[in-house]
């Protein structure tokens, strides 16, 4: 950036020269022809300024017009007469050209011609412009010229020096503001780098390091913001870390049962097959744990669900048709929501026959379950509800977590309290939530809360599937 601007600088100063060397020429040649015009007009009138009276003679034209014609700086005049440099300018010149024999020869020679001549000439002070302008008169037989001298080497030394003065200015401003430019970034970036150094310094192994947070400027809310990640990353890691201690206790049980049944085993072969029979049991048990372990760390990924066009009232319809073979209860569709939303039909399924299955286990035959769906406020609303012993209020909360199971021991085949884990899982899949609630009239409704705006809400005729009193076994 600095190079670019001090590129920029150089060229403008070399413009700036260049520029000022060409103009130079020009008003020098300008100068030249001003002062021819100056004497033919002197000459034309004739008169002396000084006295007023004509002059009589070239010779004393040319005195009279230089002692009343003064030259510039850098410039100087004088006359030749009759082969000798006669009169010059008041003020002395930076070189006397008037006293170089081979210029004085060669003015001569010009004012012989009688024709006005221009060239270059060198002397001490450089390149000199110079301008002979013979001068006659009638009856004067002298031959006599106006030498004018523009000493363009000290002209252009003076272009030279204000190119010079400009090129220091700028870079020396160029200097301090670059000077200031770091100055001021390393202050700023000071910070910056702190961050990146404590950043560097937490590492995977340690997620409890923080930045420190001081003042309010965007630094601080970098830093603010690297900790909240750092929070979250740490949450992650933590609820991964647990989930491989729960699923690895989880997995040891069947697999110390296995084990012991091994060992004990006899050569009866009725023991035998007894045996076989539970080890199958248990390790049916297993492969169900692993799979659910499965669909849980699948839940956090993206890809976990697969969207499309979901109809509402057909699924809860459809969920009750195949729950209907688990087990003989009162099997009801309830309210139904006659709308289509954007979600995963597989996994809304999974998560109600998973409910449908908890409601089976936790009723008996004279039971009634019911599936429902309903539009709720910006959502929609889906429920297994069952009229068996309900869940205390203490274990509302608590049954959703992983490898819970609440109320009385469970039988050893039971599930591994994953299944309300999977259904909380789809539900914030598809960002709502899960929940339980104790209707008044008993029993228990597990609803999933889910922010799904309708796609459409055609009227098609609502499905009656009231079972009536009772169904006797199941009906697939
Ligand atoms: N319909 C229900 N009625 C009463 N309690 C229930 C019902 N469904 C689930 N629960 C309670 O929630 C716990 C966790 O359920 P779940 O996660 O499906 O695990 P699991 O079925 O393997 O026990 C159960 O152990 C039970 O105590
Ligand atoms: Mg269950």
């Amino acid at each position: 950036m600095l190079l670019l601007v001090a590129l920029a600088l150089g060229a403008a100063v070399f413009l700036t020269w260049s520029v000022q060397s060409a103009r130079l020429d020009d008003r020098i040649n300008a100068e030249l022809g001003h002062e021819a015009a100056k004497l033919r007009e002197f000459a034309r009138a004739g008169v002396d300024p000084a006295t007023g009276r004509p002059v009589s003679g070239v010779r004393a034209l040319l005195t009279a017009y230089l002692g009343h014609n003064l030259p510039d700086d850098h410039e100087s005049f004088f006359s030749v007469v009759d082969g000798r440099a006669d009169r010059r300018s008041p003020y002395p010149p930076p070189a006397r050209l008037d006293h170089d024999a081979a210029f004085v020869a060669r003015a001569t020679r010009i004012a012989a011609s009688g024709r006005p001549a221009s060239g270059w000439a060198d002397g001490p002070a450089g390149r000199v412009r110079y301008a002979v302008l013979p001068v006659r008169m009638a009856g004067d037989r002298a031959r006599a010229a106006l030498v004018v001298a523009e000493f363009r080497d000290l002209q252009r030394d003076e272009a030279e020096e204000t190119t010079r003065v400009l090129g220091f200015t700028a870079f020396g401003a160029l200097a301090v503001a670059g000077l200031a430019g770091w100055l001021v970034a390393g202050r700023v970036l000071a910070p910056i780098r702190l961050v990146r150094q404590t950043a560097e310094r937490i590492g995977a192994s340690d997620l409890t390091r923080r930045l420190e947070v001081r003042g309010n400027d965007d630094v601080a809310a970098l830093a603010g913001t690297f900790n909240t990640m750092l929070d979250r990353l740490e949450a992650a890691f933590a609820t991964q870390r647990r989930f491989v201690d729960d699923a690895g206790h989880e997995l040891r049980t069947p697999l110390t049962v296995i084990r012991g049944h091994l060992e004990l085993m006899g050569d009866d072969p009725a023991e035998r097959a007894e045996t076989r029979e539970l080890l199958i049991d248990e390790l049916d048990r297993m492969n169900r744990i692993v799979d659910d372990l499965l669909v849980l760390a699948k839940a956090e990924r993206p890809d976990f669900l697969a969207l499309g066009e979901v109809d509402l009232a057909d699924l809860t319809v459809e969920t009750v048709a195949k729950a209907r073979g688990m087990a003989s209860r009162r099997w009801r569709v309830g309210e139904v929501a006659e709308v289509r939303v954007t979600a995963d039909r597989q996994r809304l399924t999974q998560a109600l026959m998973q409910l449908a299955a908890n409601a089976v286990r936790h009723t008996g035959d004279g039971d009634t379950v019911e599936v429902g769906s309903a539009v709720r406020g910006a959502g929609v609303e889906l429920w297994v509800r069952d009229t068996g012993p309900g869940v205390a209020d203490e274990d509302t909360a608590r049954i959703f977590d992983r490898f819970v199971r609440a109320g009385p021991g469970p039988r050893r085949t039971d599930g591994a309290g994953l299944g309300l884990a999977i259904v909380g899982s789809i539900a914030r899949a598809h960002g709502g939530r899960a929940r339980v609630e104790r209707p008044p009239d008993g029993g228990a409704r597990f609803v999933l809360e889910l922010p799904l705006r309708p796609s459409s809400a055609e009227p098609s005729p609502v499905p009656v599937m009231d079972d009536g009193p009772a169904t006797d076994g199941p009906r697939a």
